[in-house]
């Protein structure tokens, strides 16, 4: 059932770009301009006349909630807040029926999560719920939702549940900036046209499978990781991080790139891999500066960059190409070497890849 691959990790990995349709399909329509969520539809002035949305999630899916903050508050202009929903429950939390939750979930399962939505909910706030699995715990508690359609995802790490929520949050934000009027209509419609051109990116980006599995050769024995990056890719960095230590388990750290300076960079030596996100963006030339910085200090570089980048090839050590899309959407094809780069290594560390030790797909205990 591992369709012909050695882990249910890698071909989930491989899966990313026809998931990625499946959840856009019937959705999305680029050419009409249209796109249409059943869930969201009769709940759009509840998330228009919002004071703030508040997202509530664990582990990777909190790092999508993390990327949506940025997507939402930049095209539709809603305050948005992203907890960690173990945190929010326990800390007294103000929450009105003003306030709209949205709930990021892969299994629908996690015990943190739900509790956060029953109390979003005892306080009278509107709860949308975003999870893969169909009929799961999340998705009957919530008020209404729209499903990411990832399929099962057996590995551990989450890969392809990330990849889609992203596509379903960046939906739900271009629709509600399309109807408050805060996103221009070429802008608009020129997002819907990318959002469609995603699964060929990232078909293009996994091309580079072999690239990366010899730079991971390279890192296997390295005992720390920095995972720096700007703006939309700062929760990429997170996510890299996380995904590297949970199944290579060698400690990684994500940061944004700008707070290096505030204390990671006293890490930094010859010994030091750090993954910097430099593609092209509004951030590329401080992101350019912060990789000076680490070189300086004789740190090694890898860095992910757009494919036809000259400045930052020059300067790195090794670098992961992912095609050009634009910056709103790049979190969606740089996940996919920071992936594949923890998957090669965790590989060549004998790690069980699927089952790391002491995790669990679902955590449904607190
Ligand atoms: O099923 P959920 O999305 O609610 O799970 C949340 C986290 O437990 C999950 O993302 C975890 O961090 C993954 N193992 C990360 O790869």
């Amino acid at each position: 059932e591992k369709g012909g691959y050695d882990h249910f990790m890698l071909k989930e990995i491989y899966e990313q770009p026809s998931v990625i349709r499946d959840t856009y399909r019937g959705r999305l329509l680029a050419n009409e301009g249209i796109i249409k969520l059943g869930g969201l539809e009769e709940y759009i002035p509840k998330f228009i006349n919002a004071d703030r949305i508040i997202i509530v999630a664990c582990g990777t899916s909190w790092h999508a909630g993390l990327v949506a903050e940025y997507i939402f508050e930049d095209w539709a202009r809603i305050p948005v807040e992203v907890e960690y929903a173990s945190e929010f429950r326990y800390r007294n939390p103000i929450i009105t029926e003003k306030d709209v939750v949205i709930a990021i979930s892969q299994s629908g399962e996690t015990a943190d999560t739900l509790a956060a939505i029953k109390l979003a909910k005892e306080k009278g706030a509107f709860v949308y719920g975003i999870c893969n699995v169909v009929g799961s715990t999340i998705s009957r508690e919530t008020h209404s939702g729209t499903y990411t359609h990832a399929g099962p995802e057996i590995g551990v790490a989450s890969t392809k549940a990330f990849t889609t929520q992203i596509t379903v949050l960046t939906m739900i934000a271009l629709k509600l900036a399309q109807i408050k009027g805060t996103i221009s209509k070429s802008n608009y419609m020129m997002h819907l046209r990318e959002l469609e051109q995603i699964p060929n990116h990232v078909e293009e980006a996994l091309k580079s499978n072999d690239k990366i599995k010899e730079i991971a050769e390279v890192f296997k024995d390295a005992s720390n990781f920095l995972y720096l990056g700007r703006g939309y890719n700062f929760p990429v960095a997170l996510e890299g991080a996380l995904k590297l230590k949970e199944i290579s388990y060698i400690h990684a750290e994500g940061y944004p790139a700008a707070e290096m300076k505030h204390g990671p960079i006293a890490l930094i030596d010859e010994n030091m891999p750090v993954v910097v996100i430099a593609i092209n963006s509004n951030h590329y030339d401080k992101v350019v500066s912060n990789i000076q910085e680490i070189k300086s200090r004789k740190g090694v570089i890898i860095a992910v960059v757009t494919k036809g980048d000259t400045v930052v090839r020059e300067m790195a050590d090794y670098i992961m190409e992912v095609p050009n899309t634009p910056e709103t959407l790049t979190p969606l094809v740089t996940t996919i070497p920071l992936q594949l780069l923890s998957y090669h290594i965790a590989v060549m560390l004998n790690r069980n890849v699927d089952q790391p030790r002491n995790l669990a797909k679902s955590v449904t205990v607190e």
